[in-house]
């Protein structure tokens, strides 16, 4: 008999939990919105708590009325980076700081020259960014020392919810990547970093594959959600390495575009390699290899911020009507550093900005000019990956934004790509649900998984005279932050 598997994709904004079947259909998907806190500029903060009770509230609506015994295992895509901190008595010590949190700026120039880039990559395979995980270990030692006297266990955001499910202290590899802790290449905690951030080694989870079992749901638990007993776990991985399992971006040099909160455009990849100049984050896949990967923190987060606190609406397409006869054309830009800047310019100080605004300028064209700003900067990292030699022949796309039509269409502009939309628009639900299903035995293989379940189902080509109009502009838009650099 087949059975089901759960993704549970661990967001910003919300969780998305989706019920898939063995063969990659989807019965059911359900999310749960949890607030978040900006309790000083460019800090970014998640109670854990808050993540717990919404999995429990929505994994209990996503079996509603269905036998929770087909399910045989449940894994995790998460938002990455954030630092989750437990005492000895498995309690939250602090709100979690999340993956869009500048305050590390001191930090993170202490890592990047002091300890130095050359140290830390040959560490790591990084450098340190002000959303990674070391440099906020730091700051909390340097700024809360009662919080950090009390540290007994430290984690992941989706690796919290995998040791509520659980008891299981776990972590994948995708995931540690973004600590600044591990040594990417070799899959194990790096030793000088760690005593560099006073780390102690009990502190630290057990590392798996992503698509490894760590442990089963407490039984307890499984019964008050009617799953199974034996109901798997496996470690699952950082949502943008879910995402890429989710479109099928696995193997070698497949890339994807996610247009979520954040923005990133990930490159997969069999073997190990860094980006000499550290600008891509050189990070483990869930597939079991490495890929590397451009991060802007704020993506569709920038049409939501534009649309829902300063034009006050919920209608986004209204507002992108008769966009598409002025595409190519927009003379106002937008610097979409709305929470600073990681790829590539690592700048926390950096902040959102119009810019070429004249009499006639529209909402509209405002509009226009955030979608393309957001587009602009995915391809400031791709830039980075040709001059690396990497040249993809397409990209897949998925995350809030790419249910535009409109930003698909700029997208394969801007980057000059074929961009391939997949038929579920859940990337990381449904990679996290495919890393239980390999987990389980259902696939012999996360390649497998994505080979068996994910389709293509349009492909947007870039039409040349667009094309060269967006290299046109994109040549102005990269003036912009060099200008600017000093000023923020
Ligand atoms: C990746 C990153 C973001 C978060 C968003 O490095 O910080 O994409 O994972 O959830």
């Amino acid at each position: 008999m087949s059975m089901d598997y759960i993704g549970i994709d661990l967001g910003t904004s919300a969780v998305k939990l989706l019920l898939m079947a063995g063969d990659g259909s989807i019965r059911n998907v359900v999310s749960r919105e949890y607030p978040i806190f900006f309790p000083h500029s460019g800090w970014s903060e998640q109670r854990p708590e808050d993540w717990w009770s919404a999995v429990l509230d929505g994994l209990k609506a996503l079996l509603a009325g269905y036998d929770g015994k087909q399910v045989a295992g449940i894994s995790f895509g998460g938002q990455m980076h954030g630092l989750v901190m437990l005492d000895a008595q498995d309690r939250v010590i602090r709100p979690a700081i999340l993956w869009n949190d500048g305050r590390t700026a001191e930090q993170t120039a202490w890592l990047n020259d002091t300890v130095g880039r050359e140290t830390l990559s040959a560490c790591t395979a990084n450098i340190a960014f002000a959303g990674f995980t070391a440099p906020k270990l730091l700051w909390v030692r340097e700024r809360e020392p009662e919080n950090f006297a009390r540290i007994a266990k430290i984690m992941l955001p989706k690796d919290y919810i995998a040791y509520q499910l659980t008891g299981v202290h776990s972590m994948d590899y995708s995931d540690a990547s973004g600590t600044l802790l591990l040594d990417v290449e070799h899959k194990c905690w790096s030793e000088k970093i760690l005593r560099l951030c006073g780390v102690e080694t009990d502190w630290l989870p057990t590392l798996f594959e992503s698509y490894q079992v760590t442990g089963t749901v407490k039984s307890a638990l499984a019964a008050e959600l009617g799953l199974g007993t034996g109901c798997v776990v496996a470690a699952g991985a950082g949502d943008n390495a879910a995402a890429a399992v989710g479109t099928g971006t696995v193997g070698e040099g497949r890339c994807n575009v996610s247009l979520g909160t954040s923005g990133t455009i990930f490159i997969s990849s069999r073997s190990f390699r860094v980006d000499r100049r550290n600008a891509l984050h050189a990070f483990a896949h869930a597939d079991g290899r490495y890929h590397l990967m451009g991060c802007m923190l704020s993506a569709a987060s920038c049409n939501q911020w534009w649309m829902d606190s300063i034009i006050g609406t919920k209608d986004y397409a209204a507002q992108q009507a008769g966009m598409e006869e002025r595409l190519g054309e927009n003379t106002t830009f937008f610097l979409p550093y709305l929470m600073g800047e990681r790829s590539p310019h690592n700048d926390p100080r950096a902040r959102g900005m119009f810019i070429g605004m004249s009499m006639d300028t529209t909402r509209r064209d405002m509009t226009q000019a955030i979608m393309e700003g957001v587009s602009f900067g995915i391809r400031d990292s791709f830039e980075v990956a040709k001059s690396l030699g990497i040249h993809p022949d397409g990209t897949r796309i998925c995350g809030g934004g790419s249910r535009s039509a409109l930003w698909r269409k700029m997208i394969a502009n801007i980057l000059d790509l074929p961009v391939e939309r997949v038929a579920s628009e859940e990337g990381p639900g449904l990679g996290a649900a495919m890393l239980a299903a390999v987990a389980c035995g259902e696939y012999d293989s996360v390649d497998e998984a994505a080979k068996a379940i994910v389709r293509v189902t349009e492909t947007i080509d870039p039409d040349p005279e667009l094309a060269a109009k967006y290299q046109g502009q994109y040549l102005r838009f990269q003036k912009l932050y060099p200008a600017l650099k000093d000023w923020f």
